[in-house]
């Protein structure tokens, strides 16, 4: 069985984001038995925020200290074997209620004196699904790809693979319509998976 953790980083519940992140849970589970947890980034505690470069992570060797909603998950995160990251490409990017989770990945790596990469992640399998109107060109979500291939490097995390798919906006007819997601939700996660 596999442990897998989905941080959810749009905040439309119905939205396409949830409906292709859900696709791609429903392919994994067909190889194996999956145990979720599914983290609504949006709606974590009553304020979600982002890294307070606090520092106080360092000493507490990969916890975050920050008392909220958001750190008691980071500070599981090493749990799980699979991490996903699902986000709508916002303004060129991760939504911010996404990245206001991944930065505190800060807490989770560190080098030690030697300049030695030393995190409990090297064993967790990421992976990114990102939505966008716009096409592979025009959205931006080659930004998303590239923080994704920086964070793999800072992290000394294997390479982390990225399904997108263009969407009708807001609107669900779109990829409910897209006859390819089916197969490109099932490649995407064997690479999650093996
Ligand atoms: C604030 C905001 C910013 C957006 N920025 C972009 C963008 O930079 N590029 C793009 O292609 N689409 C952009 N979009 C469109 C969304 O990425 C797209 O509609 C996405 O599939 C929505 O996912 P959801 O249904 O889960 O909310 C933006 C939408 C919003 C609300």
């Amino acid at each position: 069985m596999k442990k897998v953790m989905l941080l959810m980083g749009s905040p439309r519940k119905n939205g396409n984001t949830v409906f292709v992140a859900q696709r791609v849970l429903e392919s994994m589970a067909e190889l194996e038995e999956l145990a979720v947890e599914y983290v609504d980034c949006a709606r974590l505690g009553n304020k979600p925020r982002g890294c307070a470069a606090c520092y106080r992570c360092r000493p507490m060797k990969f916890r975050c200290a920050i008392n909220d909603a958001t750190a008691e998950v980071i500070n599981r995160l090493a749990d799980y074997d699979i991490v996903l990251l699902a986000t709508p490409v916002y303004f060129f990017n991760f939504s911010a209620q996404l990245k206001a989770a991944t930065d505190r990945f800060q807490a989770l790596v560190d080098y030690d004196e030697k300049g030695k990469l030393v995190t409990p992640l090297k064993s967790v399998r990421f992976g990114c699904i990102a939505t966008s109107e716009g096409d592979a060109e025009s959205s931006g979500v080659e930004v998303v790809e590239l923080s994704l291939k920086y964070l793999a490097g800072y992290a000394g995390l294997k390479k982390i693979p990225m399904l997108h798919q263009i969407t009708g906006g807001t609107d669900l007819t779109v990829v409910a319509q897209d006859r390819t997601l089916d197969r490109r939700a099932m490649a995407f996660a064997k690479k999650l998976m093996k």
